[in-house]
């Protein structure tokens, strides 16, 4: 008889001729809308599959596995991967994997398109004109700060930040500052032309913060209210990374009295929902987590995934060698 085919969850809807290609070795689950899965639905799910792809918005953690004693990999679409309890997975010795690399300049380049929005008002003009409260040219309208020549500050310099960098130090003439646990390899700096710096330094020069940095619970709120009293009121404040980084309470209350210029918040800690307080405020850009979100980012992004999955699973060329495994909860960078 036919060794049975082994079962993948599939647990949100990516591309359909990507996906497909898993039908080739697996009998696939796959959702056909974007569905938002409570925890005991994923641990239903995962209670039949050999594999998962998932992606940020399915916490795969001890609860969600327990019963799960078929499952032997896990593909998360994406780079960030505090959704997934990687030391209770590898635990239970089911592979882990995550998607970086392929998204690294498409998220530098929306970093950018953030930063200069928030320096320069971008959003918060446009939402004034389709106010019609442009009544004439006038000499003072919407004020903002300089990209061109400032000093741009990342607080997290694994890949993305390292794009960043590149991006303001040759595209723009910023001077630039990094904070990482641990200082680069020089040659990584110079290529960036970045100078480390500590925590308090980034905080105190930069004219426009960068967080590009991974979540946990060391990183958490690591943006709070004395943070934010350390910087320059004419400074901006951009998160690409995770809502948690930030505490939106203080950010807010910060934005309203004028203690910073401006923000633009790509992530939410309690994402899809965004704190009102934020939603009130003219002087922050708000965009729906979409770092990524180009085309040819996202198919190869879940080309990857895919592969990983196929591999973890033992099957295709690269069959039990994952392109990019996640090798530590604690010590991956982005
Ligand atoms: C998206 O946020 C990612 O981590 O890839």
């Amino acid at each position: 008889m036919a060794e049975a085919r082994p079962r993948v969850w599939v647990s949100q809807p990516l591309f359909d001729d990507i996906v497909g290609r898993l039908d080739e070795w697996f009998e696939v689950d796959a959702a056909r809308e974007v569905t938002a899965w409570s925890p005991d639905q994923v641990a239903a799910k995962l209670r039949d599959a050999d594999g998962a792809v998932v992606t940020l918005n399915e916490h795969i953690g001890a609860g969600e596995i327990t019963g799960a004693t078929r499952l032997r990999a896990v593909a998360n679409v994406g780079v960030g991967y505090d959704n997934l309890d990687v030391a209770a997975l590898e635990a239970r010795g089911i592979v882990a994997t995550n998607t970086p690399d392929v998204l690294t300049e498409t998220t530098a380049d929306m970093a950018f398109a953030l930063l200069m929005a928030a320096a320069r008002r971008v959003t918060e003009g446009e939402r004034w004109l389709r106010e019609g409260r442009w009544r004439q040219w006038s000499f003072d309208t919407l004020l903002g700060g300089d990209v061109h020549g400032s000093t741009l500050g990342i607080l997290g310099m694994g890949r993305i930040g390292q794009g960043i960098a590149r991006r303001g130090a040759f595209g723009f003439g910023m001077r630039v500052l990094y904070h990482n646990r641990s200082r680069l390899p020089v040659g990584i700096e110079s290529n960036c032309r970045a100078a480390w710096v500590d925590f308090d330094t980034l905080l105190r020069e930069s004219d426009h913060l960068v967080l590009v940095l991974p979540y946990s619970p060391a990183t958490h709120h690591v943006i709070d209210s004395a943070a934010l009293a350390k910087m320059k009121p004419t400074a901006t404040l951009t998160n690409i990374a995770r809502g948690g980084l930030v505490d939106e309470a203080a950010l807010a209350d910060a934005l309203a009295n004028g203690r910073l210029a401006s923000a633009a918040l790509d992530v939410f800690e309690g994402e899809p929902a965004v704190a009102p307080k934020l939603l009130a405020l003219r002087n922050v850009v708000l965009t729906p987590h979409v770092g990524s979100a180009s085309l040819a980012t996202r198919r190869a992004m879940a080309t990857l995934a895919v592969d990983n999955l196929v591999a973890a699973l033992g099957r295709g060329p690269d069959a039990g060698r994952p392109p990019t495994p996640i090798t530590g909860a604690t010590t991956a960078k982005r």
